[in-house]
């Protein structure tokens, strides 16, 4: 998630980028740029500065030309190459006359820079982005229009984007379109400017308006004209903005926590894009490790604290059902301290959002002390465990700001279930068709978890006829017990109300006990093989007094008979049904939490990155 910004026809342009660049910060601040049509060529200024990128920019850009053409800027959240300068935005092409600038993620960026490789082209960072502008080169070379020549590079590109573009030869115009990511316009003093996000359009207009996907914009100052990607003209409907800027960083949510959870269907997709081959096959090219590093593991053990230790426990049942190899979760807090047995067959993967927590960044450094082969899955490119790791998966899910993971926690699950995917594809253990199912399958989630965030007023009416209980236990099974465990975390860390996450079919060795009229137990009912032996535990608890309330497949009746409410969500396989079955709970957490006063971004006690022991 990268944040753009453009403008035409201001007085003094880069002042008003740099001031908007600030607002997009929330969407990443790995590295800044800026470009703007100057004398007949582009200015550019970039610079990597950690997370004061933009103001590392700010006092790059003080002695910056003045002027009223065409100038778009960047702060980049890394996805493809590390946050460096060289990989900051905007990019140009081979002759220096354009620019461009990118958020999103283009799929068949490798096959397309090979292409301009051979045909001449030099490229000069590692991003997928930079294959766009030197399309846009070859189009106004054989003499078409900037805007010509963006219509047929879009038409090249597979992905994710919204884009900008700026050439020498067309000082006035800024061509922007978008697919999947969100590009909102504005007209202000003579000025036509485009953003990813309201806030950075606010100081200077409240009337915006968004671009569908799939449409094309061309900025002249005072003017936008909009079309679809194939030329249909489209007549822009402004909206007026009525929010102040930190409601606006916010999209228009209440508070962080819901602007993220409905971003999870965005944070699942891009963790998907681009690892599929033409043939169907997984391709983790920016994980480091080869195939043949991976062909002699024989043991895997995965490390994280909090909600990425719940992702981990997901990928217990992945890694062991699709690769055949035994994988071991620990908490990162206790690894380290008790002699875990590793050698150079053992692959040890950390899991963690911010790839700087301390617990799980000095497991993995004890993993590779003895020999392991370290594989980070982390949010933050280049984060200091990223760096430290043998290899890296990325999850996409952009920044979070919300203490309590919830997008970034989907994404590592899925992120986690394409490595059990990958270890099987290099194994052998499982048919080409089962994988291919498997990612199919995959692909569809987003869609699912959109619909189950859907249902959020469903959830509140439950949450409102829990609002005097005080003690939850949530149980499941299987893969649904991972999810109990993390619906337990959610209650806990935001309602600050007391809740148990406990596998199903242990209760009788124990915490039945608890069990009496008023507790509220959560069950995830989703169906997979073990169901009904799921149903037999909900029906001890019930007989002891319990509310019950499930979470339970659409239209399944059965489990809707055991219980006194239900959360429903749409079906799917059963290994990936937590990435689906955890939303209703991140959603009852928030209520409740909301409906004893609390507020969902800064719950007491916690910190977002933990950085003691
Ligand atoms: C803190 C956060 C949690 C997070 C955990 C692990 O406790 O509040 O939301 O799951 O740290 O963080 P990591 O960045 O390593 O995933």
């Amino acid at each position: 998630m990268c944040g753009i910004i453009g403008v035409t026809g201001a007085a003094d342009a880069v002042p008003i980028l740099i001031g908007a660049l600030h607002q997009l910060e929330y969407r990443g601040y790995d590295s800044a740029g800026v470009a703007m049509v100057v004398d007949g060529g582009v200015w550019r200024a970039r610079a990597a500065g950690g997370t004061n990128s933009v103001s590392a920019l700010a006092e790059l850009a003080q002695d910056a030309p003045t002027g009223h053409a065409a100038a778009i800027g960047h702060t980049r959240w890394a996805t493809h190459g590390a946050p460096t300068a060289e990989n900051a935005h905007p990019h140009i092409d081979c002759t220096g006359r354009i620019a461009l600038i990118h958020n999103g993620i283009i799929e068949n960026h490798a096959e397309l820079r090979a292409e301009l490789v051979a045909g001449g082209h030099t490229l000069t960072s590692a991003t997928d982005t930079e294959v766009m502008a030197h399309l846009i080169e070859q189009g106004m070379a054989g003499g078409a229009s900037l805007t010509e020549a963006t219509r047929s590079m879009l038409r090249r590109v597979r992905g994710a984007f919204s884009i900008a573009a700026i050439s020498a030869d067309e000082p006035d115009t800024i061509v922007a379109a978008r697919h999947s990511t969100p590009l909102v316009l504005g007209l202000a003093d003579g000025m036509a400017l485009l953003a990813s996000d309201v806030p950075a359009l606010i100081g200077h207009t409240r009337q915006v308006f968004a671009l569908a996907d799939d449409e094309l914009a061309v900025l002249t100052p005072g003017a936008l004209a909009v079309t679809t990607l194939d030329g249909t003209p489209v007549e822009p409907e402004l909206l007026t903005i009525t929010w102040d800027v930190e409601a606006a960083q916010k999209g228009g949510y209440e508070d962080f926590m819901s602007k993220e959870m409905h971003e999870q269907p965005l944070a699942v997709a891009d963790t998907l894009l681009d690892r599929r081959g033409a043939g169907g096959e997984l391709i983790l090219d920016e994980m480091r490790l080869s195939p043949d590093d991976l062909r002699t593991i024989d043991k895997v053990f995965i490390v994280a604290c909090g909600s990425s230790y719940h992702a981990a426990l997901v990928a217990k049942y992945a890694i062991e059902h699709w690769a055949k190899l035994p994988a071991e979760v620990d908490i990162a807090s206790e690894f380290r301290y008790r002699d875990p047995v590793l050698n150079e067959r053992t692959l040890c993967v950390g899991v963690s959002q911010s790839g700087e927590t301390l617990d799980t960044s000095e497991a993995m450094r004890e993993a590779k002390r003895l020999g392991a082969k370290v594989l980070v899955v982390s949010n933050v490119v280049d984060s200091s465990m990223a760096r430290a790791a043998d290899g890296v998966l990325y999850t996409r899910a952009g920044p979070e700001i919300g203490v309590a993971s919830t997008k970034c926690h989907l994404a590592q699950i899925v992120a986690l279930e394409v490595l059990g995917l990958y270890l099987a594809q290099i194994l052998g253990t499982q048919p080409v068709s089962v994988t291919n199912e498997i990612l199919n399958a995959m692909e569809v989630l987003p869609g699912l978890v959109t619909e189950a965030l859907s249902r959020a007023g469903e959830v509140d009416q439950v949450a409102a006829k829990l609002t005097d209980a005080r003690d939850f236990f949530f149980l499941g099974r299987h893969v649904g017990y991972p999810v109990a465990l993390e619906g337990a975390l959610k209650l806990k860390e935001l309602a600050y109300l007391r809740a148990e996450g406990y596998p199903a079919g242990e209760l009788k060795h124990g915490p039945i006990a608890l069990i009496e009229p008023g507790t509220v137990v959560v069950g995830i009912a989703t169906r997979n093989p073990l169901w009904e032996k799921m149903m037999s535990n909900i029906a001890e608890v019930r007989s002891r007094g319990a509310t019950v309330v499930l979470v339970a497949d659409d239209g399944d009746e059965e489990s809707a008979a055991a219980a006194d409410h239900v959360l429903w969500v749409p079906p799917t396989y059963p290994l990936l049904a937590p990435v689906v079955g955890i939303v209703p709970l991140q959603q009852l957490a928030y209520r409740l939490a909301r409906l004893h006063g609390h507020d969902p971004d800064r719950p007491r006690n916690l910190a977002k990155t933990v950085t003691v022991e």
